[in-house]
């Protein structure tokens, strides 16, 4: 594949606006949600709102923050993730949204909360006990915890459904539920980590329950036309190989709930975007998202870089790589957007670069640029 597209062609193809519920979105370009523990207090300070902001001013057209915790106690464990609940926290965020918007972009929160991957004592509140379906954690032993009762079932609900009125309320444009990685959502809809025997667990569907529920419940809290976007993955932090489906037809009995729930769009998270999803077909996880939901999709995972995102965290870096077979996907409508990770934060004008064809000024990603919010 050639470095280089030509500068019309990526132009012409990212450039279209598109549609999610009453969102309309300047560009096919999407900033993928990366947590960044910039937030002491769970605040996030001036310096998140210009790191926001200065690419939405460069030509992000949809910007997925990093994961911010909704309003239960066992939702998180840092004290430097943002919160989106509490005044100064909310205040923090309403000045995101704020600046982001000023600069032409539009942004959705992403709603989180990790469930099992919580370690008992951490912050921010050390006293809260770490929940998830059955109490068990990513890699299926036991932990620290508990399985979450009906009550439980209902806070966590709750703290989504409020987290997503006030991000409409403060002058965001839409959602991302964090449905994906191996986190709360994620251990209901997976069997390893979903061992219920009540209508909670069980087949795929019953799998799937929680995350409707969720997904209903924040539909109910907003305006019909706000955007409710969810991420979901195959992959599980940890555990990069693991699946939720091994078909098409086991996908669609998760996504069809998802997607009646009122899920607007779905953000397809995986490492490489051009790695086929099924046997038997090249679509990927976006492609196949797209086809069994009929909803706008996301994709993303290692778009203009050669290595995936896992090493970053080694301290691995990554070279250049082209994007013409990422135009041609989108060109052949598989998916609608295309998320950016570490490339957006390796350069805060990847996307003015791409969108005027100076694909010779993109550099290649240093895990440096992690140690910074620049
Ligand atoms: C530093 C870092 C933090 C991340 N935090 C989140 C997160 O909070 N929520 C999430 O859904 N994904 C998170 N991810 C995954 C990214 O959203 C994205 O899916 C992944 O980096 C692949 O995209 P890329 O290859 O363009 O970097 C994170 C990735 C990185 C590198």
């Amino acid at each position: 594949m050639t470095l280089t597209a030509s500068a019309g062609r990526a132009a012409d193809i990212l450039s279209r606006p598109v549609s999610i519920n009453g969102l309309k979105v300047a560009n096919r370009i999407a900033m993928a949600p990366m947590t960044r523990q910039f937030s002491p207090g769970g605040v996030p300070g001036e310096d998140v709102v210009s790191y926001y902001a200065r690419r939405a001013a460069a030509g992000v057209g949809l910007i997925v923050t990093e994961g911010t915790y909704v309003d239960h106690a066992s939702a998180g464990d840092s004290d430097r993730i943002p919160r989106f609940h509490g005044e100064e926290q909310l205040a923090g965020w309403a000045r995101v949204a704020e600046a982001v918007r000023a600069a032409g972009g539009a942004i959705l929160p992403q709603l989180w909360h990790i469930g099992m991957v919580r370690a008992p004592g951490r912050p921010p509140f050390a006293d809260a006990v770490p929940v998830g379906p059955s109490g068990l954690r990513v890699d299926g032993t036991e932990g620290e915890g508990r399985a979450m009762t009906r009550q439980d079932l209902d806070d966590v609900i709750g703290a989504f459904a409020r987290a997503a009125a006030d991000a409409e309320r403060i002058g965001f444009h839409g959602v991302e539920l964090h449905g994906a990685h191996g986190y709360l959502i994620d251990q209901f809809l997976w069997s390893r980590t979903n061992r219920r025997t009540d209508a909670y667990g069980g087949d795929p569907v019953a799998r799937t329950r929680f995350a409707a529920e969720v997904v209903a419940a924040v539909r109910e809290a907003v305006s019909p036309t706000f955007p409710v976007v969810l991420r979901y993955s195959q992959w599980k932090m940890n555990a990069y190989d693991e699946r939720l489906a091994d078909t098409p037809e086991q996908l669609e009995a998760i996504l069809t709930p998802l997607s009646e729930a009122g899920v607007d769009a779905f953000h397809a998270s995986t490492r490489r975007y051009w790695d086929p999803a099924f046997d038997g077909s090249d679509l990927n996880l976006a492609g196949w998202t797209k086809k069994l939901t009929g909803k706008p999709v996301i994709t993303v995972g290692s778009v203009g870089l050669n290595e995936e995102f896992t090493g970053s965290f080694q301290g691995r870096g990554s070279s250049v790589r082209g994007i013409e077979d990422l135009l041609d996907r989108l060109e052949r409508d598989e998916f609608d957007l295309v998320a950016v990770g570490r490339a957006l934060l390796q350069d805060p004008e990847w996307a003015a670069k791409v969108l005027s064809g100076r694909f010779t000024d993109l550099s290649p990603y240093d895990a440096e640029s992690l140690k910074s919010l620049s």
